[in-house]
């Protein structure tokens, strides 16, 4: 049996010069066995014609949210329930604003608010437009939806650029919705992952934290989700939304994020510690907000040591798959692989966070990533990509069975 045999696939093309590669591509996922239904944006109709587009998929395509002969066909309702997958490419920087801000006013953006079926974009545009912080604010946006995310490349832009913002090649595309429509590797598998940071409480008002985003936990949960997982997600506060998919459990200090993580680390399979957890935490708390006194040009407050989670969860007695990271700007392997002995885990990503660009807040990240006897490197990249070449990796070292 073909891979894609019986798959409905939703193919909605925008107004980029990579549509004149989309007759290939449902071509090819045609050859796979899926059954493809395009649907077209105006902008998509300037750089290839909806003939083209019926030609090689054998249906009727759609390009008008109000026509009422193509409603008669298959209105927009039925297409949205008909999709086992909704796949967009190329996917301008436009329609990823309308799908961030939640819009309808076309077909394709009324199809990804009204269907159930997983979505997955295909970034193609100027390399500037796709650096640009309102279209990385968007895409982190719609990744937080489960929205997922294939490409963009690097390379030789139409426009004559060099940079990010290609669109995936078909090949790399048709072979992407072969996996995921492949077996989920982790079905059955409990993940809990702590993420963000922690705070802890001065007074009322005030509180000991870190710059962490959150992002890289996230990322993590995103990606084991897609590869089938249950996820837990144990969070400290974050401006940032966790995927729908995975159990969410919030908290603020230390302490609290110890007792949720050996409480749901029992039932885990895999454990991972990407929370930047405070070393320490105000030994008292003062009730009332701490006011300045006369006179006092300064002033101590006195910490104690916070519970090493990832060292506790890695001593109970049904230990689950664990790994640390470790976020360093010196010295970076060697503190690494002393807390994966210490701390007694089965890897450690050592993260160099004295680099700009990656590590604490930003929206890529690089990690080598240690077992007793192997390395790793992920090179610099998305943090979604970084989570899944992760994921991928414990997957593999964890002899995980579904
Ligand atoms: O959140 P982002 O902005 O995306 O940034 C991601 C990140 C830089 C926070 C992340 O990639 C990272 O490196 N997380 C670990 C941060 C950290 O606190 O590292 P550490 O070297 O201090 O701690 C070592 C390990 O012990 C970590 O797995 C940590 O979660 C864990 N730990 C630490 C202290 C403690 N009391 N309990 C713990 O479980």
């Amino acid at each position: 049996m073909q891979i894609l045999q019986d798959k409905n696939i939703v193919l909605g093309i925008t107004g980029g010069i990579a549509a004149y590669k989309t007759p290939e591509l449902v071509r090819r996922l045609k050859d796979h066995g899926a059954n493809v239904r395009v649907v077209m944006t105006e902008g998509a109709k300037a750089f290839i014609t909806p003939l083209t587009l019926q030609a090689v998929s054998a249906n009727a395509v759609s390009d008008s949210l109000l026509d009422p002969q193509a409603e008669l066909a298959m209105g927009h309702i039925e297409l949205a329930k008909w999709a086992d997958l909704l796949l967009i490419a190329p996917t301008t920087a436009d329609v990823i604003a309308k799908l961030a801000a939640g819009l309808a006013n076309d077909l394709l953006s009324t199809l990804c608010l009204a269907t159930a079926a997983p979505i997955v974009v295909c970034p193609a545009m100027n390399q500037q437009m796709w650096h640009a912080k309102a279209t990385q604010a968007n895409i982190n946006t719609i990744a937080a939806r489960d929205i997922t995310l294939w490409g963009p490349a690097e390379g030789e832009q139409a426009c004559g650029d060099i940079g990010k913002g290609r669109m995936l090649e078909v090949d790399d595309i048709v072979s992407k919705t072969c996996e995921f429509f492949s077996v989920k590797s982790l079905a059955n598998q409990h993940w809990v992952i702590t993420a963000g940071p922690t705070r802890e409480a001065i007074d009322p008002v005030r509180y000991i934290s870190n710059h962490s985003s959150g992002k890289m936990g996230y990322a993590i949960a995103q990606a084991a989700l897609n590869a089938g997982a249950k996820v837990t997600l144990i969070s400290g506060p974050v401006g940032i939304t966790a995927p729908s998919a995975c159990q969410l459990i919030n908290v603020e200090s230390a302490v609290q994020m110890h007792q949720q993580a050996m409480k749901m680390a029992e039932s885990a399979t895999v454990f991972i510690a990407c929370a930047a957890v405070a070393d320490y935490r105000v030994e008292n708390i003062a009730e009332q907000k701490i006011k300045k006194q006369a006179g006092q040009d300064s002033m101590k407050i006195n910490l104690v040591k916070n519970p090493d989670i990832v060292a506790d969860v890695a001593q109970l007695a049904n230990k689950p798959f664990t790994v640390g990271f470790a976020a360093e700007t010196q010295d970076v392997e060697q503190y690494a692989l002393g807390k994966l002995r210490n701390k007694n885990l089965d890897m450690i990503a050592a993260n160099d966070v004295s680099k700009a660009g990656q590590g604490f807040n930003s929206s890529d990240n690089a990690i080598t990533v240690f077992t007793a006897d192997d390395k790793h490197d992920i090179a610099l990249a998305s943090k979604h990509e970084v989570a899944k070449q992760l994921v991928a990796f414990i997957e593999a070292k964890a002899e995980l069975k579904s």
